[in-house]
């Protein structure tokens, strides 16, 4: 059979990628790529659109856990995974995050990941700059990830409070225990016991609660309900009320993009301008599957007036 272009299989087609962004916002989706086998030129344009969008979304890619690896990697050095208990066994840099259960009763991958609004690791000096999360199995409700853009939430701040805030430093740590605004998930076992454990030997980590991003040069507001426990220097009166109104822009719905997954999506995101939070809303016999790696950063995040 001759190849036209009725017959011509996709991998015989010429490839174009297109990147649309989401109308209104931040984010965009990338089709015409096939994120294994990407040309220097194709890789160069995801890179730019990762910066311009801040999330972008690839649809229908089948990745094994080295490609995915692979693929991350044109991102910057791969993180090591804190919970390696949920290591993939075929690439220990994937974690595995899931709600399923083995047949003797233990989980598969990690359960509650990051359901409050977190930039990923902001917990250490160096935090995690991308993360990509590959969907292999969905659920029929629920499941979604929702994204907040941290350029748009600092931009909406009142002078007088980007004034308040300017060269002041958030106070990031991953004890739950420590921080009112979160609670420790009944769904992990041993969860409390862990949380205490790193209140005592985790030193606290001071952020900038602007954050310029080193690649882009913009502003970001750089704190989350999370980590970010107080601020450094300030009188916890003072403190918490004004973390209230910077999380306040967080929940302003304009700011937020949610993403609804399907089976062979790639999501990558900027965690410098970027805040996320699972939003959960499943249960069992219902199966979510997700395969998470991340990219670690190379410079401490800094502020520098524009
Ligand atoms: C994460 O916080 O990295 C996980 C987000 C999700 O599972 O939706």
């Amino acid at each position: 059979m001759s190849a036209s272009p009725e017959n011509a299989g996709p991998q015989t087609l010429q490839r174009k990628l297109i990147v649309t962004p989401r109308p209104g916002g931040f984010g965009a989706a990338i089709t015409g790529v096939d994120l294994a086998h990407m040309t220097q030129g194709e890789a160069d344009a995801v890179h730019q659109a990762y910066l311009d969008h801040q999330v972008i979304v690839i649809r229908d890619q089948d990745l094994t856990p080295d490609q995915l690896v692979e693929f991350s990697a044109r991102f910057g050095p791969i993180g090591e995974q804190e919970n390696n208990k949920f290591a993939h066994p075929e690439n220990d840099r994937v974690v595995i995050l899931s709600n399923e259960i083995r047949p003797d009763g233990t989980a598969i991958g990690v359960v509650d990941a990051g359901d409050a609004w977190h930039s990923d690791s902001s917990h250490h000096e160096i935090p995690e700059t991308a993360t990509i999360l590959q969907s292999i199995r969905n659920t029929k409700t629920g499941g979604d990830t929702d994204f907040c853009d941290m350029y748009a939430a600092y931009e909406s701040l009142p002078d007088a409070t980007k004034r308040r805030i300017e060269g002041r430093f958030g106070v990031h740590h991953v004890a739950k225990t420590l921080n009112p605004r979160v609670v420790v998930s009944t769904n992990r076992p041993g969860a409390k016991e862990y949380y205490e454990m790193q209140e005592r030997t985790r030193p606290k980590v001071l952020q900038p609660l602007v954050r310029t991003h080193e690649e882009t040069g913009r502003q970001a507001l750089f704190a989350s309900p999370r980590f970010t426990i107080t601020i450094d220097g300030m009188d916890d009166a003072e403190a918490q009320p004004l973390l209230d109104e910077l999380f306040a822009t967080i929940e302003n719905p304009a700011h937020q993009y949610r993403h609804k997954y399907q089976d062979r999506d790639v999501v990558v995101w900027d965690n410098r301008c970027i805040v996320h939070r699972a939003t959960g809303g499943y249960a069992l016999p219902d199966i979510r599957r997700m395969h998470r790696t991340t990219v670690l950063g190379k410079v401490r995040p800094f502020y520098r007036p524009n």
